[in-house]
Order: C-alpha cells, then sequence, then structure tokens
C-alpha cells in the first residue's frame, strides 16, 4: 500500500482501457469532488451557516436539515456534468431522467445521519452506481448484485471515502494540504468473527423473537449460549457504524419491527442497503435481511425501506440461522436454557 497513491491514480490503474469503468470512474472523481465541498462545509458548521434547523421533510417524511438540501444540490452539480443516464437521491421523490442513453446511474444519499448534524457527529454520503438498462427508468429496479460501483464517505474527525469497484474494498482519507483522497487501505478485510454489536436498543420490545435471540445471546456474553462478552455501540449514523466494522469487525442490525412504519426496518434499499451491502460482502462480510441476502433483492419502488443487517461474517450467519431455526432462537431466548440456566448448569 502506498500512502502517496491519490484516488485518481487508482482509479486509472482499476480501470483500464473499458468504457464503462471510465465511466464510472468519472462517476466516482465526481462524487469525491463534491464529498469535499461537503466536507468543508461540515468542519466549518455554524460558520458555514450549517445550524441542522429543519427545512421540511423529505418524500419519505424524514425531516429535512440546511446541509441534507446543500448537499443534494453539490452532488447533483457534480454529477450533472457527466454522461449519466439517472439520478436518484434520498431528497427526490422521483428519478431524474438526464440522458437515457448514457452507460451509468448513479443513486445517492447526500447527507446520511443528518439528524446528528448539530451535535457535531459523524454524517456522510452514500453512493450505488448501475448499469443503465435499455429502458433507463428501470434502472434502480435491478437486484444489488449488478452494482458496478458503491461507496460512501464519512465526515468525521477525518474525512474517510470507501470505494468498491467490485475488485474488494479500498479506503481513502481526505488530506485537506493537497485537496485530495490518498489510499489509506486496500483490500480491507472485515475480521470473520467479531464480539461488538449495534443497535438502537430501544427497540427492543418491537423486535421479532431471531433478532430478540441474538441481541439477548449478545448481552448474556460469556454466560450464554455464545459463551463470549459482547460491546455495545450505537452511533445512530450509518456511515460510522459501516466504517468501524469494516476497520475490527463486529455487526450492524436495523431490522423490521412492530412499529408501525418500521414494518420494513428504517434504511432504504437503493441507496443507503444496496451500498453497503456491496462493499461489506467485498470486505468479506455479510449482508442479510435475517432471511435473504440483500444484493439479491430488486427493489419495488424507489425509496423502498429494506431490514439491514450486516458485518463479520459468521455473526451475520448466526443470525441468519436463528431466522431459518425458530428452537434456536427460542432456547436462546430463554434465560433457563442459557450456560448457566436451569437446565445447564
Ligand atoms: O437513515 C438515517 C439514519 O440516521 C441512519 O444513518 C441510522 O442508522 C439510523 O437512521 C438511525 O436510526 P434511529 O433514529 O432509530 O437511531
Amino acid at each position: 500500500m502506498s500512502q502517496e497513491l491519490t484516488l485518481q491514480q487508482r482509479l486509472e490503474a482499476l480501470a483500464g482501457p473499458d468504457p464503462l469503468r471510465r465511466a464510472v470512474n468519472e462517476a466516482v472523481a465526481a462524487l469525491a469532488q463534491a464529498s469535499i465541498e461537503i466536507s468543508d462545509l461540515t468542519c466549518r458548521g455554524a460558520l458555514a451557516g450549517i445550524t441542522g434547523q429543519a427545512r421540511g421533510r423529505n418524500t419519505d417524511g424524514d425531516v429535512q436539515k440546511d446541509l441534507d438540501v446543500r448537499a443534494d444540490d453539490i452532488i447533483r452539480a457534480a454529477l450533472g456534468r457527466l454522461p449519466i443516464a439517472v439520478l436518484a437521491s434520498e431528497e427526490m421523490a422521483d428519478l431524474d431522467i438526464l440522458n437515457a442513453n448514457a452507460p451509468i446511474s448513479v443513486a445517492f444519499d447526500p447527507l446520511d445521519g443528518s439528524s446528528n448534524i448539530n451535535t457535531n457527529m459523524s454524517v456522510g454520503t452514500i453512493f450505488s452506481i448501475m448499469p443503465t438498462p435499455s429502458d433507463a427508468s428501470a434502472a434502480f429496479t435491478q437486484p444489488g448484485s449488478a452494482q458496478l460501483a458503491a461507496g460512501f464517505v464519512v465526515y468525521g474527525p477525518q474525512t474517510s471515502l470507501v470505494l468498491t469497484l467490485g475488485q474488494g474494498v479500498d479506503i481513502f482519507t481526505l488530506d485537506r494540504d493537497s485537496r485530495e483522497y490518498k489510499l489509506t487501505g486496500s483490500t480491507v478485510q472485515i475480521p470473520p468473527n467479531a464480539t461488538e454489536f449495534a443497535i438502537n436498543a430501544s427497540n427492543r420490545r418491537h423486535w421479532d423473537l431471531p433478532v430478540r435471540a441474538y441481541i439477548d445471546e449478545c448481552l448474556m456474553g460469556a454466560d450464554g449460549m455464545g459463551g463470549k462478552d459482547f460491546n455495545m455501540r450505537w452511533i445512530g449514523s450509518l456511515v460510522a457504524e459501516a466504517f468501524r466494522i469494516l476497520i475490527r469487525g463486529g455487526i450492524f442490525l436495523y431490522p423490521g419491527d412492530a412499529r408501525h412504519g418500521y414494518e420494513e426496518g428504517r434504511l432504504r434499499l437503493v441507496y443507503e442497503a444496496h451500498p453497503m451491502a456491496f462493499i461489506i460482502e467485498q470486505a468479506g462480510g455479510g449482508a442479510t435481511t435475517g432471511r435473504q441476502r440483500v444484493l439479491d433483492l430488486v427493489p419495488r419502488t424507489l425509496h423502498q425501506r429494506v431490514p439491514l443487517i450486516m458485518g463479520s461474517i459468521k455473526n451475520v450467519q448466526r443470525l441468519e440461522h436463528m431466522h431459518t431455526a425458530p428452537d434456536v432462537a427460542l432456547e436462546t431466548n430463554a434465560p433457563l436454557f442459557g450456560h448457566r440456566g436451569l437446565f445447564r448448569v
């Protein structure tokens, strides 16, 4: 790994002469440029007029903050100059068809986790690049496995760009002096078995049995069936959780639950779950709804929500097992059957 390799150099090395790959590279480079501008704004915060004030609601009912709107404008301006067939953004109700004959289409969440912006927590941009089918309006009704590239940027203490072009995962760090992304991690591999979980535990009473059983097993730690102590983290910012998992493993869950409107979880398939699943799988991890691989899912609608469970492969497989083998979930959920429970002492 060379500390000096820039994103541009890395993209050129990976693309070769293939015109489709070159179109992907141009889009990635434009997204990276846009993210530097967004990073400048997040760093300056209130000094740049970023207050975290609500500006209304997006099409999905989420509160839009001032930076959501600005980040969306910045990304659309950067991508609008390129040969791109369709743009889809969390902030737009419908597809934006630009040039139906162009080879690629881009979906993005301009500012994920923006409810955190005025608390000075990490937020990010997520993107997914698809090949354009013959009917351009069907660009985002392809399975996640069709993605040509996916990435996300975390605006945290450092600004980091995570990228897959389907050949492993690279991490780039923004060098503020040269205003370029530099390669700081290549062929990232998620540890297969980890002892850290992330879930919004305030929703426990709404979860279904397999999720409750899995988390209870984590909480039982060394005294439970898993036999290992776990640590818990919940940042409430998908990009920050995904970055942590890439660095040190663990499992993240935003499952469906019994709350009205949360039957399919909270996260959106096209511009959150699909790109995250592509990245996590490329780094050797797993991404599932509990019952289905996320990359096999074909979106029915642009803003469709989906349960997302992702991270270290063994942890994800254990959770999938609880979904497909209800006896395991039942047994784990009954404290009497725990390692030190009544029937195991
Ligand atoms: O999709 C927006 C988002 O902020 C994600 O980044 C994060 O994982 C989730 O919502 C947090 O949800 P909750 O409000 O339930 O903690």
